[in-house]
Order: C-alpha cells, then structure tokens, then sequence
C-alpha cells in the first residue's frame, strides 16, 4: 500500500471545535496558555477560536481577546471559524491569517447551526471572500455534515459535489470536507475523496475535518491519505464536538494521529512527546479525563521495563 511519505500538514481545532460547546468558560489566559504549548510542538495551523454571536456559543465569546492576547510564533498560522460578514469582519479586525467559512452539506443542520439556508450561508460568503482578499487574508471554505446528517441521513455525493463546485464559482481554492458527527466509514472516504481530488485535485486544496464520534476517526484518516489527501484537522487530546450535533463528542486527538502517521513511516514535522505534553494540560485545564489515548498509554515505541 502506497500513502503519502509527508510532510502532512495537521490543523489544530482544539481552542475552538475542541472546547466550544464546554459548558463552563474556560479563562482567556488558559486559552492562551493552551494556544502558545500548541505552537511550540511544530504545528503550523490552528483554529484558534470562532468569531460568532456569544449567545449561540457563550465559550468562543473572548475570540478577540484571545487574538489580542496570544503570543505569535512566526510561521504559524492562526485561523478563525466564522458564520457570516460580520464574524468575519470580526476576525480581520483581529488580524487573523486566515478566515474559514462553514456552510453544512445538509439544509436541516445548516439552519440548526447557523440559523440561515445554505443559500444565505453561501451569499454571506461571496462577501466574506471579497473582505479576506481585500486584506490579502486566505479564505477556506468547510462543508460540514459532508458524509452525513444526524437530521438528514445519508448525503448524496451529488449533493456534496455541487456545493464544492459553488464554492469553486466564488473563487475559493481551500475546502475542508467535515465529518461533523462522525458518520463516515473508511471505505465512504477512499471512495468520496478520490473522486473529489480527481475532478478538482488541480485547483482546489481539500482537506479532512473527522470526528471519532463511532470510532472510525483513524480508520478515515488512512482512509483519506489512501486517496492522496494531505491536510487533516485534529484536536488536543481528542477534545470536541459540535454545540449543534447531538452526541458529537471528539475530534481525531491530535497526538493521536501524530503517533499513527509517524508509525506508518509519514511526517508531520510536529514534536510529538511535546504534544502529548501539551495533551496533558489540556486535560489539567478542562479540569476532565479527555479521549486522548496516546497521552495515556505512550508512545508504542517507549518500552517498560521487565
Ligand atoms: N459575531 C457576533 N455577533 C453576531 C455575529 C457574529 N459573527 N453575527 C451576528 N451577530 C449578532 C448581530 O449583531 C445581532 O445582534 P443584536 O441582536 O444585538 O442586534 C444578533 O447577533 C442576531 O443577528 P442575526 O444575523 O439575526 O443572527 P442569528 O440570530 O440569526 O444567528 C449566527 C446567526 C450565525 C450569528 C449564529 O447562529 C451563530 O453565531 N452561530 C454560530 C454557530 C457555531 O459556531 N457553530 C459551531 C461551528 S460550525
Ligand atoms: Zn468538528
């Protein structure tokens, strides 16, 4: 079997998807503090928080501040979620890298989680993309609920296909494909992201957003490299979920996946016993045993004495 011999590039979402739909507000400063270790273990993007109305999502409402307050490593990238124009708007005040725009593939899902259609979702993003090109900012489009809707089913390929050619039509050339509610088999992405990379592989960067929600998150994560995906969201220590997804409990953990791929013989360029580390104060800060389980167990290859 023949995958990618790297470098991978993980997207950290762990101060954003991982802790938005915590119950109790985790202090800025711990935001920051969790924001600054993730940088120092050799990731080069993460999510930092969302720009969204504090009523729908009272965790992400210190976004400025944390962007006001966190300590920037050069070379990486911190990169906001924003729903709308005035998210957005938002964010570039706040000198985010880059702006990424979620619209779900299901219409039920899009209206649960952001109140509008997904044609409104779309046409707020026409402008959002004129904002972020304007301020030489990068725009990335998510599709979220792309393998499935916990409302809808199944999503027909066809329907997926149709929104990442919109997204083509404003001029985007970064998609994220979400699992949001871990719903995707292995062999589900094999087969969807192969067609995807094969039709607009030559003009569209893609990438995976899983969720471990039925334990299939690194079975997808094969399953996508298999394809010749590159680019993978993870979250520290496998925190997450979605405030609008029922059950949607864990991102892929991040140092999980770090410890798989480079056990296959694939680089990430990121300091793994750092991040595990830095999995362990996740946990000491949402003050909770998290899904992590390489920060549990080791790394396979530490080996204990007889
Ligand atoms: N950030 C902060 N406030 C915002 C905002 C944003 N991005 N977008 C709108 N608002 C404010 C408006 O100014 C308005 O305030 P007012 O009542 O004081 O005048 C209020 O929110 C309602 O605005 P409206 O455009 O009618 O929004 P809505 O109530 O229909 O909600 C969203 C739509 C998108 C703003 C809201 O559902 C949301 O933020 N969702 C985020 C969901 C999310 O983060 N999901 C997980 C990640 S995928
Ligand atoms: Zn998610």
């Amino acid at each position: 079997m023949t995958l990618p011999t790297g470098p991978i590039t993980i997207r950290e979402v762990g101060t954003r998807d991982g802790i938005q739909s915590l119950g109790a507000f985790i202090d800025t400063t711990r935001k920051v503090e969790l924001l600054e270790a993730l940088a120092d273990t050799g990731l080069r993007r993460i999510e930092a928080t969302s720009f969204v109305d504090p009523r729908a999502v009272p965790q992400m409402a210190d976004a400025a501040e944390v962007m006001a307050r966190v300590r920037r490593r050069a070379g990486v990238s911190y990169e906001a979620l924003v729903p709308n124009v005035r998210g957005a708007q938002d964010a570039l005040a706040a000198s985010v890298d880059a702006v990424l725009v979620v619209v779900t593939a299901s219409e039920a899902f899009n209206q649960k989680n952001v109140r509008m259609s997904v044609d409104a979702s779309l046409t707020q993003f026409a402008e959002v993309k004129l904002l972020a090109d304007e301020r030489r900012v990068v725009c990335i489009g998510a599709i979220g609920t792309a393998f499935g809707c916990p409302y809808e089913g199944d999503i027909p390929e066809s329907r997926l296909f149709a929104l990442v050619e919109r997204f083509l039509e404003l001029g985007f050339s970064e998609l994220m494909l979400a699992d949001t509610t871990g719903m995707a088999n292995p062999l589900q992405i094999e087969r969807t992201m192969c067609h995807v990379l094969e039709r607009w592989g030559d003009r569209v960067a893609f990438g995976l957003h899983l969720h471990n929600t039925r334990g299939m998150g690194l079975a997808n994560v094969v399953a996508g490299l298999r394809a010749g995906v590159t680019t993978f969201d993870a979250s520290v220590a496998g925190i997450g979920g979605c405030p609008f997804a029922p059950q949607a409990a864990g991102n892929i953990s991040t140092e999980d996946t770090v410890h798989m791929l480079q056990e296959m013989g694939v680089d990430t360029e990121i300091d793994l016993d750092r991040l595990i580390r830095v999995a362990r104060l996740a946990q000491e800060i949402l003050g909770h045993e998290l899904p992590g389980q390489v920060m549990k167990a080791g790394p396979r290859w530490k080996l204990h004495a007889v």
